[in-house]
């Protein structure tokens, strides 16, 4: 059968497929322990379960409007105010099938082919692959762990070019766990604001940031900017609902109708019972976030030093979401175990069969050395991880 040349360009996500082998091997009988997660280990907190239950029993199982149902759209907004202080009507905001989706559906309203989007690497590994799906070209700039991955204001705007339309920026990021400093922000909001560009925020870890630093969107540094800016959330991480599939975009209201045209012929409304869970999330007790994030951060505060101890792994802390991202460079050209290891796949690969433990390659995202580790599991099982690390790397 004909394949698109659309499909053929696309590669399927590397972070799905390595934990998809490692419930494989799992399945197997084999006892691996996974750092290849992008999702909080946690169930999804009993009163939004409740919520849920509530609305079937309710009947809210037909169509919704495409967009969201309004109470929905309503506490998003509301929270926006409440976080952020950040005014924003309803009519601004598109309820979408995950985070993922929003941005899919930004790129279908941004984009036209040969235009260009600024990424930061390492870059979450679905946005170069939605660019390419519409016909944009996604430029990344490097950022490296000896800077705190924040990136070069020289070269992004360098790097613009009168086919350029947005700068992506992703703080916290996956999968460095990078912060951008108020510095760097109001850097990238300058270039955007000069050349006329739309700045896409996705911001979809802005409740783990550790240590109480507070959360910076670019839609904050003002009117103007906050024009310019379409902002991606939703409740996957901050609630752990990554299965109910709900997430969202907020911007300025005529690139939001045009996106609600978009989404209303393409998948209509998100799921009905999911949405009023959402909306229990949003408006019901907020302890849950705190608890959370005060897990994640105990376990990022074992684990970066514990990694630190291993011979040539070079790991910052994370200031944000719950992935480490370190250097493993120096085991790259090497042999392990009388295996020859080149890059940063072929070191993804031996650990998962040699060690049962899987990681991602940092060339998934486009930084060649790194290896992500998510910290979304359980203390002992960091500690079982790092010592099997550290076995198959000191061989
Ligand atoms: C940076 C980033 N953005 C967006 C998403 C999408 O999340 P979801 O579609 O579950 O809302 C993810 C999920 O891994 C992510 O890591």
């Amino acid at each position: 059968m004909k394949i698109s040349q659309r499909a053929e360009q696309i590669t399927p996500s590397p972070t799905i497929g390595m934990a998809t082998r490692a419930k494989q091997m799992k399945r197997e009988g084999i006892d691996v322990i996974s750092f290849a997660v992008g999702e909080p280990d946690f169930p999804t907190p009993d009163h939004i379960c409740a919520a849920a239950q509530q609305a079937m029993a309710a009947g809210h199982t037909k169509y919704t409007p495409a967009a969201g149902i309004p109470e929905l759209k309503e506490a998003i907004a509301q929270s926006m105010q409440q976080q952020l202080g950040l005014t924003y009507e309803p009519g601004q905001v598109c309820v979408c099938n995950g985070g993922k989706h929003a941005l899919m559906n930004i790129w279908q309203t941004l984009v036209d082919p040969g235009d260009e989007v600024i990424i930061f690497a390492p870059y979450w590994v679905s946005y170069t692959e939605q660019i390419k799906l519409v016909g944009g070209r996604p430029v990344p700039l490097m950022t490296t762990g000896a800077n705190d991955f924040q990136p070069d204001l020289d070269e992004v705007q360098a790097a613009v070019t009168d086919r350029t339309v947005a700068i992506l920026v992703n703080s916290p990021s996956n999968p460095s766990g990078a912060v951008f400093s108020h510095e760097i922000m109001a850097g990238i909001a300058e270039i955007a604001l000069d050349n006329g560009l739309a700045i896409i925020s996705d911001e979809i870890y802005k409740h783990l940031i550790y240590g109480g630093g507070q959360h910076l969107s670019p839609a904050m540094l003002g009117d103007e900017v906050k024009q310019a800016t379409i902002i991606v959330d939703g409740v996957s991480k901050t609630y752990s609902m990554t299965g109910w599939r709900i997430g969202w975009l907020i911007g300025p209201q005529d690139f939001v109708g045009k996106v609600n045209s978009i989404q209303s012929q393409q998948t209509s409304n998100p799921n009905s019972i999911a949405q009023y869970a959402a909306l229990a999330a949003l408006t019901g007790p907020q302890d849950c976030v705190g608890q959370m994030r005060e897990q994640f951060q105990q376990r990022r505060d074992y684990l970066v030093p514990a990694l630190q101890q291993i011979p040539g792994v070079q790991c910052t802390s994370p200031p944000g979401a719950f992935y480490v991202f370190p250097d493993v460079s120096a085991h790259l050209g090497t042999e392990l175990a009388g295996q020859r290891i080149d890059n940063s796949l072929q070191l993804a690969d031996y650990l998962l069969a040699e060690a049962h433990i899987s990681t991602v390659p940092g060339s998934a995202f486009g930084a060649e050395g790194y290896l992500r580790l998510s910290f979304a599991c359980s203390l002992d099982d960091l500690r079982e991880g790092v010592a099997r690390l550290q076995q198959a790397l000191v061989t």
